[in-house]
């Protein structure tokens, strides 16, 4: 017998992610920058992708996620939404792009909105960004919060470690949940902070949190794809669970290519006109 799921649709939206936080079904949330790698997740089954600024580091190659632009972010996002039949697909707003302004914010949005097709935007901050989101949510932009380690500000903070262990900084964040909350964004990120918060802050807000090194109390997780499927090598996160190791996979591959492309066994007979 198969048991429906509130996610059973032909198209994920917000609206559904909020269903399946009422139903109590977990949001599975992956990053994603390119199209066959998109095509390939939301084949898998996964709910939201996001196209993180995360980009930087992992298909430019950068230390932090701030030299990314809005021009890049837009040419990712548009791979993203044509590779995508069923997933909701969410963008970031790079670093400047909207701290500060909520008039450039809003420009900002409007433009990945536009020229990518995705379907909600993301950025990081609490209080400090509440004008942009508010801005942002009048023009019809669904908007996802982002608390906790937030790695835009990584100079502020010094270092990845985890955020909000101090009462100080867990009760500052569980207020600006509630002001995501109240303010309409549809979900809410929380990176890498106490198991312990990320459930009160779960508990307290109506919106879906998306856990990412935030415990399993969590509506939903996201990890970065690269790090999920092993390609990328160096990074060991308590919070990461590798679920293959393409490292090796694709560069044993690679090995293979080369050795007979210098036998001359590739191409053969049948591989050639
Ligand atoms: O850019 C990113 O990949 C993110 C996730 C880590 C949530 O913001």
């Amino acid at each position: 017998m198969s048991v429906h799921k509130v996610s059973d649709v032909k198209r994920v939206t917000v609206h559904t992610l909020q269903a399946m936080k009422e139903a109590g079904e977990k949001i599975a949330m992956l990053t994603a920058y390119d199209f066959s790698m998109a095509r390939i997740l939301d084949a898998g089954g996964a709910d939201v992708l996001l196209v993180g600024d995360s980009a930087s580091n992992v298909m430019a190659g950068h230390e932090t996620t701030l030299p990314i632009t809005l021009d890049q972010m837009i040419y990712h996002a548009s791979s993203v939404v044509r590779g995508v039949q069923r997933a909701l697909v969410v963008v970031d707003l790079p670093f400047g792009t909207y701290q500060g302004d909520s008039k450039m914010a809003l420009k900002s949005s409007i433009r990945i909105m536009k020229e990518s097709g995705a379907h909600a935007v993301k950025l990081e901050g609490g209080q400090e960004v509440s004008e942009s989101i508010r801005r942002i949510l009048k023009a019809g932009i669904p908007v996802m919060g982002h608390l906790g380690l937030t790695p835009q500000s990584i100079y502020k903070f010094g270092t990845y470690t985890v955020r909000a262990r101090e009462e100080a900084e867990a009760n500052r964040l569980l207020s600006d949940a509630d002001m995501l909350a109240d303010l309409g964004c549809f979900g809410l990120v929380l990176e890498k902070i106490p198991a312990k918060l990320a459930k009160r802050v779960s508990e307290a807000v109506a919106i879906p949190t998306i856990g990412i090194g935030g415990g399993n109390d969590c509506d939903g997780q996201v990890l970065v794809t690269q790090d999920m499927l092993g390609i990328t090598k160096d990074f060991h996160p308590r919070f990461l669970r590798r679920y293959a190791d393409l490292f090796s996979v694709i560069r044993e591959a690679t090995a293979s290519y080369v050795a007979d492309v210098k036998s001359q066994d590739f191409p053969n007979e049948e591989e050639q006109y």
